[in-house]
Parts: C-alpha cells; sequence; structure tokens
C-alpha cells in the first residue's frame, strides 16, 4: 500500500484532469444538510467511486459525490457525504478526502454534521458554531508516521475552530436573524447512540453537543494549517434529555425543516471567509 500523501495526490491529479479550477474554500456536508450542494454554481460532480481511493458511504442519507463550482463567486469543493469510522473505515480513509481538499488548494474549511444536543438550551433544528471539540473517539487520525508534507509532527489545536470565522458567522447570523448558538462538540465512535449515563458524564465533562464525525477532518485539516468552521445541526436532543428514544429518521428529517436557514446563512459566508 502506497501512503497517503501518493494516494491523495493520485486523487487531486485525477480531480485536476477533470476541471481547472483551484478551490480556496473546502465544505464537508453532514447528514440531512447534502441539499446545499445544489448552491454550486457551473458544478464538476465527480461520485466518489470514480476518484482513487476515494472511500464511499454506506449509510442512507450520505450520497458520495465531491462537486467543484463556483458559489457567490469563490471557488469551492463541496463534499456530499463523508464516510465514518463507525462504518468499519480506519481514520486515514475517514480523513482521506480532507487530505485532498488541501492538496487541491483549500485553505479553509467548513465542517458541517448532525448532533444531539446535550446543552438544554439547544432545541432540535437549532444550529450551533463549534467552539471547540472533545475527541473520545479512541483515536487519531495523525497517527502513524509523519508526512512532513502534509504538516508538522506535532501541531497546535488551540484555535482549532476559528475565532475569526464564528465570529464571522454570528454576525452573519445576527444579520439575517437566525439563532447561532456556540458550543463544544463531543465525538464518540457510535454506531450506537450514548446511554443517558454517558450523556450526563458529558455533560460534566463540558460537552455541549454529541456526534460520530467531523473531530477527525478537523484534526487533519489543523495539520495541514486550513482554517476551520464548525458548524452543527441539533437532529434531536441527546438521550435522557427528553423521555423519548432517539431514530435515525428523526435526524435526517429536522434537516430538511431547517435547510433554508442553513443555506442562506452558508451561502453569505462564504465570500466573506474565502
Ligand atoms: Cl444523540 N449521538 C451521537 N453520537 N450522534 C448523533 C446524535 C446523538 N444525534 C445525532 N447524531
Amino acid at each position: 500500500m502506497t501512503d497517503q500523501y501518493t494516494r491523495a495526490t493520485a486523487a487531486a491529479d485525477y480531480i485536476r484532469t477533470l476541471t481547472p479550477l483551484t478551490p480556496r474554500l473546502g465544505i464537508i456536508l453532514g447528514s440531512g444538510l447534502g441539499n446545499f450542494a445544489a448552491q454550486v454554481e457551473d458544478p464538476t460532480t465527480i461520485p466518489y467511486a470514480d476518484i482513487p481511493h476515494f472511500p464511499q458511504s454506506t449509510v442512507e442519507g450520505h450520497s458520495g459525490k465531491l462537486i467543484l463550482g463556483h458559489i457567490a463567486g469563490v471557488p469551492v469543493a463541496v463534499m456530499q457525504g463523508r464516510v465514518h469510522a463507525y462504518e468499519g473505515y480506519s481514520l486515514a480513509e475517514v480523513t482521506f478526502p480532507t487530505r485532498v481538499l488541501g492538496l487541491l488548494g483549500c485553505k479553509s474549511l467548513i465542517v458541517t454534521n448532525a448532533a444531539g444536543a446535550i446543552n438544554t438550551s439547544y432545541k432540535q433544528g437549532s444550529l450551533v458554531a463549534i467552539s471547540d471539540h472533545i475527541n473520545l473517539t479512541g483515536s487519531n487520525a495523525a497517527l502513524g508516521p509523519n508526512e512532513a508534507k502534509f504538516g508538522p509532527r506535532f501541531f497546535d489545536m488551540t484555535n482549532a475552530y476559528s475565532l475569526a470565522l464564528r465570529t464571522l458567522a454570528h454576525a452573519e447570523a445576527a444579520k439575517q436573524n437566525i439563532p447561532l448558538a456556540e458550543g463544544v462538540y463531543l465525538a464518540v465512535l457510535g454506531p450506537s447512540y450514548e446511554t443517558p449515563a454517558e450523556i450526563r458524564a458529558f455533560r460534566i465533562l463540558g460537552a455541549d453537543l454529541v456526534g460520530m464525525s467531523t473531530v477527525h477532518e478537523v484534526i487533519v485539516a489543523r495539520h495541514m494549517g486550513l482554517e476551520v468552521l464548525g458548524l452543527s445541526l441539533v437532529t434531536n436532543m441527546a438521550a435522557g434529555v427528553l423521555n423519548e428514544a432517539i431514530n435515525h429518521e428523526e435526524v435526517m428529517e429536522t434537516g430538511r425543516r431547517v435547510e433554508h436557514q442553513f443555506t442562506s446563512l452558508l451561502k453569505a459566508l462564504i465570500p466573506q471567509i474565502a
């Protein structure tokens, strides 16, 4: 097996044969948020299956396409769908697309996800700017021999979720009258949702949101020096917050409900970020 840098370079080279566009901003769309990809003008749409070494999702609601084009004049690369470690993918596979976005020329990354709310002030449908994360997945995507062409062996995570980008997001949300909260995202491996006891424990640790993605992508994005904005959509309250069970259909349905706000906020933010 060749190393990740060689494989990511092969993927980026393949993508460049299909479009001359150099994306400056990467966008990873989470569960229920995939329709945002329709905002890309003059799109070059590439199924993940066509891209060398690109992993393909096995989960319903995560269609796998990379879309390059412009949004509000900004050259972007949008990932419609991502793979998760709970599907059995290694973290090298989970973060492979993020590596490719970096090699293609992205300087910033917007990562989005569907999350459960631990913070009881959040509601189903709340949008939250991620201020920081707690990685409880038990591993790290930068594990293994360091590839210096991506970044340094040890790297800072102090401002992983860029304060500058969050500030832009809050200002734009206020302007559009879209409520935007802020909170700490805690990642677990999944695929089981948490127990109520776990959620109580995570609350004590300082978490506001819980999910099964994002942290690994953010770690490799920071390894490569990309600026990150993380946005969570609260699709449900976490276990034990309400007196009801959690189901995946609810997660998808909530995405459809707040899609309009999400699209409008993101679209206005893109030219400000780039
Ligand atoms: Cl409650 N937990 C996890 N781990 N991921 C989620 C979720 C909960 N709700 C949406 N995604």
